[in-house]
């Protein structure tokens, strides 16, 4: 089946990648030219593991191509997938400016019956706006369908999570159409389920709200534990053993970031408000997760005095593997640590490049080891392997001081006492 993907952010440039991988012929469509031509050239426009090889070697084999040209993306394909950035307004709404905009082109230029499959998080009601669009600019009359198809990649492991994912969910209003998506996937050994169009698009939302709350609870978890002087990584695996509730995604820390939950959440509170429901233990959730940084850097200021400190700040991305820095606890955090008048200095293995087009009143170090050289007191923020791997001891010799905040616990405390530091992490 021919394949054309509207928009290369995440989403929209590992599925195409990947369903060429697949055997298919796939056209990736952006209307940013030079991303367009980068990408031509082997150029990504993300940080992803193992994602250029496998874009280079399919573009090289005639199954990827790329291009500019919405009429070209959609009169040579029969199944259209739309990927395009919904990123919310301030009150959490989501923006749905691209996805309509999408939807009148493929109206315009539809040559034939299409299936039009929505790969964006969109809110529930929207597969039927964009039928909606479609019809009204459709310049020649034909048949399409309007499927959704949620996808529920994780950055950093985004083509491992999309070539085998847990669940397909194809949502649509006939099967007929259901089925036509149900094809590209035939090779790829998941379980797919059909639903309707509306669950689908609550399924994606869902998805992401309850990992948000499992994470937001074991968070608060983690305030009681430190009140009553337990310990949140063994509660959390005694919970976790529990097959119904499961150890993942019950790490406690900083809080969650990156692009997706912070987002996902405030539009699934939003969608329903606007149905009349108040969601809340999503305001909650949300709630409790706005509220960590703020205290985590409380912790940090009722042990030390920060002012004329010079901190080390580990980690810039919203987790390990990734050069996000969208709703990056850590840059939250370097916020405070400024407004202390405290000399901060940061590394991050990825994420510098992207940090320093915001980020200015920092140092940049080379390497974590530069970074701590003459810290009074070091933070992890992001818990990149490099960090657990890093030698403590050379840390530890290297610094002026022998505070350790570790807003991911991700050492031993009792490790890190014996190797001389004044350690500080979540819920231990
Ligand atoms: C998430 C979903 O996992 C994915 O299915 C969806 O398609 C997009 O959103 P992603 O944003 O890439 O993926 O990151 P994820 O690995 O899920 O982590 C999200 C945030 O939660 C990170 O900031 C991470 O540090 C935090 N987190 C995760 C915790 O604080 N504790 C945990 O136990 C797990």
């Amino acid at each position: 089946m021919k394949i054309s993907v509207i928009g290369t952010g995440y989403v929209g440039l590992v599925t195409g990648v990947v369903f060429a991988q697949l055997g298919h012929t796939v056209i990736c469509m952006d209307k940013n030219r030079e991303k367009i031509d980068n990408l031509k050239r082997g150029i990504m426009p993300i940080y992803e593991p193992g994602l250029k090889e496998m874009a280079v070697k399919n573009h090289d084999e005639g199954r990827l191509f790329y291009t500019w040209d919405i009429k070209e993306a959609v009169t040579k394909s029969d199944l259209i997938m739309i990927a395009v950035d919904t990123m919310p307004k301030e009150n959490w709404q989501t923006n749905l400016g691209s996805v309509k905009a999408v939807a009148k082109d493929i109206g315009i230029w539809m040559n034939g019956y299409k299936v039009i499959v929505n790969k964006s998080t969109v809110p529930v009601g929207t597969g039927n706006l964009v039928e909606r669009i479609i019809r009204q600019n459709q310049k020649k009359k034909c048949g399409f369908d309007v499927v959704s198809n949620p996808e529920f990649l994780r950055e950093g492991q985004a083509i491992n999570d999309t070539l085998h994912p847990d669940r397909v969910i194809i949502g649509a209003e006939n099967t007929a159409a259901a089925m036509k998506v149900v094809e590209i996937y035939q090779d790829m050994n998941t379980v797919v389920k059909v639903t309707k169009l509306k669950s689908a698009e609550l399924i994606k939302y869902a998805s992401n709200a309850f990992l948000a709350t499992k994470i937001s609870f074991i968070n608060s978890l983690a305030d009681l534990a430190e009140l009553t002087e337990s310990d949140i990584e063994e509660i959390a695996e005694g919970i976790g053993l529990d097959k119904r509730i499961g150890r993942q995604f019950l790490n406690a820390g900083i809080g969650y970031g990156g692009s997706c939950f912070p987002k996902d959440v405030g539009s699934l509170i939003y969608t329903a408000k606007e149905f009349g429901y108040d969601f809340s233990i999503l305001r909650e959730v949300k709630r409790v997760n706005e509220a960590r940084i703020e205290r985590f850097f409380a912790k940090m200021k009722k042990t030390v005095k920060l002012k004329k400190k010079r901190i080390a700040v580990l980690g810039l991305s919203f987790k390990p593997d990734t050069d996000d820095l969208r709703e990056s606890p850590s840059l939250k955090l370097i916020k405070f640590l400024l407004k202390e008048d405290s000399e901060v200095i940061v590394y991050d293995p990825v994420a510098m490049d992207n940090a320093k087009a915001s980020l200015k009143r920092v140092k940049y170090a080379k390497n974590a080891y530069e970074c701590v050289k003459g810290a009074d007191i070091t933070v992890l923020v992001t818990e990149w392997n490099e960090f657990r791997n890093a030698d403590l001891k050379k840390i530890k010799k290297l610094m002026k001081g022998d505070l350790f905040f570790d807003g991911r616990n991700a050492f031993e405390p009792h490790i890190m006492k014996k190797l001389g530091f004044r350690y500080f992490s979540v819920g231990r």
